[in-house]
């Protein structure tokens, strides 16, 4: 009876055909995900989806995953050329000749997923541009978050709002490290060896320390929810690597966690868009997301705040974006160019020019520490400094001197100034006799 029911959605028509640029993490997760779960995605997709031709440096690598019965090629350009290949899915990574690879395949009407943020981030609208103008798809969601479906939450489920403000820990490396350092009081650089040696960070795991990962998926999200175009020499971006155990334990004092924020927003003037280590309140939930795991805050107008959890990396949380993609491309293979989602979110003749602001101009509060002798009236010129500024006070804690030591911590908690006028203010404060070296200061946010 229920015959006709089950038969729909098994095809009849050819198997769409994968070419694979890399069978490292992501493209052995990739091709391992396809093949365990195949017929419920092609129950999804209304087609079989089949890896045909892969690239690779590595047969060894290709032999241990069970694919070396697949088409194999060292050169990466033969997988863009093979008229057999519907869709290419480039995990090379980099910007080139990842680049060049996508721009190739784009050119030859292929359809392209990739998981590669930094090109995104830096050439997205150039190759968007291109894709829109031959009529393919090219498919990011693997690019942030990893396992994460934020790229699709943003773009279509949150496309009713007006988007104010993202905030997201977006690269599991660094919010190991931080975890691990509050958690364990390990040091920095014995928690970056462990994340290296999990696979977590980048192949320069500067990327992940100094923010530019995250930087790069930042870049990514800002585009999505406010409409302009990619810019990512904009983003501000500040690492992890000057985080001391101290601040850690003075931030849970006052009742904070510090976490590395990529955080964007829209104000009057224009769009704020860092990443940079961000104090805020404990009691929030994505202050309690722990170890490898990203999260992702989004408000919107009309949902209020939304928050997405999971993988942020890794090779089947990855594989689970890019074959999402894969089945969204499938899906979509046949219907009109013009009537699709839109690389960005909006429409790309609708892409606003809304400035990106420099850090000087974005509003935040601030944790500040600074070192000055124990004698009377230090703190009294502190404040001053701070009034005349015009910057209000939230909370202060001053430690004991340690035995013998003629110098403090000051630590400081101030309300919601420009950044502008509090760098001014410091810098009067690092010039007073009394004050010794440069104040630690971490941006604070209530993400309320
Ligand atoms: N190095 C990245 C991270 C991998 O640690 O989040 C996923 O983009």
């Amino acid at each position: 009876m229920f015959d006709a029911l089950f038969k729909r959605g098994k095809s009849t028509m050819n198997p769409v055909k994968i070419g694979l640029l890399g069978l490292g993490t992501v493209g052995g997760g990739t091709a391992t995900v396809l093949e365990r779960n195949a017929e419920e995605i092609s129950r999804r997709a209304g087609r079989d989806i089949q890896v045909d031709f892969a690239a690779t440096l590595d047969l060894q690598q290709a032999k241990k995953l069970g694919l070396d019965s697949l088409r194999l090629t060292e050169d990466a350009f033969d997988v863009v050329n093979d008229p057999d290949i519907d869709i290419v899915v480039e995990l090379i990574g980099g910007y080139s000749p990842a680049k060049e690879l996508v721009m190739q395949a784009i050119d030859n009407g292929k359809h392209v997923v990739t998981a590669n943020k930094a090109l995104i981030a830096m050439h997205g609208n150039e190759i968007f541009a291109k894709a829109q103008e031959k009529g393919v798809i090219v498919a990011f969601e693997a690019a942030v978050a990893g396992g994460i479906p934020i790229i699709k939450a943003v773009r279509e489920g949150l496309s009713a709002n007006r988007i104010e403000w993202i905030a997201g820990i977006i690269n599991g490396t660094g919010n190991f490290i931080l975890t691990e350092m509050r958690e364990k009081g390990r040091a920095f650089d014995d928690v970056l060896a462990e994340a290296q040696e999990l696979g977590y960070a980048e192949a320069d795991p500067t990327f992940d320390v100094e923010g530019i990962d995250a930087a790069h998926k930042l870049t990514i999200l800002s585009s999505l929810a406010f409409g302009v175009p990619l810019q990512f020499s904009k983003t501000f971006t500040e690492g992890i690597t000057k985080i001391t155990p101290e601040d850690v334990e003075y931030a849970a004092e006052l009742g904070y966690a510090i976490k590395h924020l990529g955080i964007t927003r829209q104000t009057e003037k224009g769009i704020e868009q860092r990443v940079h280590p961000t104090m805020i309140p404990k009691s929030r939930l994505i202050a309690n997301v722990n170890g490898v795991m990203n999260a992702v805050l989004v408000k919107g107008d009309a949902v209020g705040a939304t928050l997405y959890y999971g993988a942020g990396a890794g090779d089947e949380p990855t594989a689970s974006s890019v074959v999402a993609d894969i089945v969204d491309i499938v899906r979509a293979m046949t219907s009109d160019p013009n009537n699709r989602v839109p690389h960005l979110a909006f429409q790309p003749d609708q892409l606003a020019e809304t400035p990106i602001l420099d850090v000087d101009e974005i509003t935040t509060a601030y944790y500040l520490r600074i070192c000055a002798l124990d004698q009377p009236g230090v703190l009294a010129e502190i404040t001053t400094i701070m009034g005349n500024s015009n910057i209000s006070i939230e909370a202060f804690i001053q430690k004991e001197p340690a035995e013998g030591a003629d110098q403090v911590d000051i630590i400081l908690l101030t309300q919601r100034v420009k950044e502008g006028d509090m760098n001014q203010a410091l810098s009067r404060i690092e010039a007073l006799p009394v004050t010794c070296g440069s104040a630690t200061k971490i941006r604070v946010e209530s993400l309320a």
